[in-house]
């Protein structure tokens, strides 16, 4: 099968299994598990920040920063097709208690404009407005880079009006590497951030939620109240490191896959149009007289290809270290067969 459903169906490399064999453990709880320890060292010093704590996954680095801002009773102001707001369950709602405010951007991406009219005045009836989120790079928006100038004006109005600021980072390396921009430039205007080992980077399981002490010792007492604290954790962050070692540079060969799947999609009779590709993530959409996207699903899937249809007309591919040059031209193929 070439899966483009996800970049989180990738399967552990030898290498990174074989990385586990050499790595050293000890109860992560207690601060003594050195592979995890190391795992944290090296994402707060690639986030920029202070310290860092290991989870079991992006979604619970979203939701206990969040927790750890918030109050309840509070908005959390972000995208309207962000995965906190519709992929985690109602967590925000569920676990912290809090509204999200959606704003609608181009591409996942808003303006400082439009959060500077998404903040609430001060009301007796309103819920407070309390963190500004960012999801870098916007999976739904077709994993498009959010501008260094953006991000940072965007801060710049959150801190001007005493919000917190959070980046979820699930693919904020795809980003660093298509823009040349150290990931910590991108963090600088956000008190937490965070990197998931299992999208892109082709680790099985794991993410790391960075920002200041503080924050960090308020976020672990979260991790340990809702069961996140983990024991020989080791075996999970050696093969984040080894991600980090490995796995980062040859995201340039996932975007570079991605652009010519876009580039063949936009020249199909049935395809509507398609998103701006800039990472590792297709999105298009089908013209009416086109199979619906679930049918087309169907249709791939009997030719050993999976993608993924997001409501009647919408599709998305995503490229990851598990598909080549090879999945990519079968790909096309299927496509120019149902769509040509
Ligand atoms: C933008 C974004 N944020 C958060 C997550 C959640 O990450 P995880 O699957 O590690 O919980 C995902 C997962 O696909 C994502 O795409």
């Amino acid at each position: 099968m070439h899966d483009f459903y996800s970049d989180t169906k990738t399967k552990p490399t030898r290498g990174m299994l074989e990385s586990v064999l050499a790595a050293e453990f000890g109860d992560e709880q207690k601060n003594e598990d050195p592979t995890t320890m190391e795992l944290c060292r090296r994402v707060a010093e690639i986030l920029g920040k202070e310290a860092a704590v290991f989870l079991p996954s992006g979604t619970m680095c979203n939701e206990i920063a969040i927790q750890v801002h918030t109050k309840p009773g509070d908005e959390v102001i972000c995208e309207r097709s962000c995965h906190l707001i519709n992929f985690e369950t109602g967590g925000p709602a569920a676990i912290s208690g809090v509204m999200t405010f959606p704003i609608d951007g181009a591409f996942g991406i808003y303006e400082p404009d439009q959060l500077r009219e998404a903040i609430r005045p001060p009301s007796r009836y309103a819920p407070e407005s309390r963190l500004v989120a960012v999801e870098q790079t916007a999976n739904m928006g077709g994993g498009t880079v959010w501008p260094l100038e953006k991000l940072n004006a965007v801060a710049e109005v959150a801190k001007e009006a005493g919000l917190a600021t959070h980046m979820d980072g699930a693919r904020l390396l795809n980003a660093a590497v298509k823009s040349g921009i150290d990931a910590k430039q991108f963090t600088a205007g956000y008190d937490s951030c965070w990197l998931d080992f299992s999208k892109g980077l082709g680790a099985p399981v794991g993410a790391v939620l960075a920002g200041s002490e503080g924050f960090t010792q308020q976020a672990w007492r979260v991790k340990q109240r809702i069961g996140g604290a983990l024991r020989q954790s080791g075996v999970l962050a050696a093969m984040g490191l080894y991600a980090l070692d490995h796995h980062v540079d040859r995201l340039a060969d996932d975007h570079a896959l991605a652009a010519r799947i876009a580039s063949h999609l936009s020249e199909l009779a049935g395809v509507a149009n398609v998103l701006p590709a800039e990472t590792n993530i297709v999105i298009f959409d089908l013209k009416a007289e086109a199979p619906s996207a679930p049918d087309l699903e169907k249709q791939l899937l009997d030719d050993g290809i999976i993608i993924g249809a997001f409501g009647e007309r919408r599709i998305r591919v995503v490229t990851h270290l598990d598909v080549d040059t090879a999945s990519g031209d079968a790909l096309c193929q299927s496509l120019t067969r149902y769509l040509g």
